[in-house]
């Protein structure tokens, strides 16, 4: 059995989701169907942006979990790189996967201090913190050093708009063969999109056929 099924993972991931559900109740419903992809996009201040959000989860799906969990096992992800931690569900999948795999590290990262310090709280009741570590600020900052080596994986789920700044700040440290997973590629996206869809750049990608209308793109670094 792996350790998504079993305690404390499994219980941590489902008070995490019904806190989810709880906190980011009354924004999704603000929106009256709009994807929380349109109100992200409202404003191109992102720092100011996510600060107005810093008490919302913004979490993937328990689906897009199980899909992160099996795409890190599959490439016996050692090293993960995560765009946008919040509250720590998505890197919950991530870590866990390293974990059932033999080990590794994933370097999250997260503008806000308090939603950095939750997440580790949050993987730590998980059993998780020796697989984590999490830096505040601003990612364009944070990874600027690079991250201690080759990368198999990463995560991009942070300010839309900066896929892209991130991605370039992270190819010269992509093993060949890296997996890219952007979710939310969407609207601004646009610059995104058209570099990992251009072959001239290395990659080979697809729109994943779950979560239609989130944007969800995977990309395998080919070169
Ligand atoms: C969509 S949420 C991430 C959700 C998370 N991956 C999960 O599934 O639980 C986006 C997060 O990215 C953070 N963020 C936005 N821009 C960032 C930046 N430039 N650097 C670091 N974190 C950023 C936000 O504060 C927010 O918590």
């Amino acid at each position: 059995m792996d350790s998504l099924t079993t305690a404390p993972v499994a219980d941590v991931l489902t008070r995490l989701f019904n806190e989810a559900e709880a906190a980011d109740r009354q924004l999704y419903e603000s929106l009256s169907g709009e994807s929380v992809t349109r109100l992200l996009e409202e404003s191109k201040d992102y720092k100011k942006r996510y600060k107005t959000l810093a008490g919302n989860f913004l979490n993937i799906s328990e689906e897009f979990g199980q899909f992160l969990y099996i795409c890190a096992r599959a490439c016996q992800a050692r090293r993960i790189v995560e765009f946008g931690t919040s509250f720590g569900i998505s890197a919950i999948y991530l870590a866990t996967a390293l974990k059932d795999g033999g080990g590794g590290r994933l370097v999250g990262t997260e503008l806000e201090p308090t939603k950095a310090q939750r997440a580790r709280k949050n993987l730590a009741a998980a059993g998780l913190t020796e697989f984590v570590d999490i830096r505040v600020g601003d990612a364009l900052e944070t990874l600027r050093g690079g991250v201690g080596g080759a990368v198999d994986l990463v995560l991009l789920d942070g300010a839309i708009g900066l896929d892209l700044p991130v991605l370039e700040l992270l190819e010269p440290h992509l093993r060949p063969g890296a997996l890219v997973i952007a979710e939310n590629a969407i609207g601004e996206s646009t610059e995104y999109l058209n570099y990992v869809r251009d072959p001239g750049n290395g990659y080979r990608t697809v729109s994943l056929p779950f979560e239609k209308g989130h944007g969800n793109e995977m990309s395998v670094f080919a070169r």
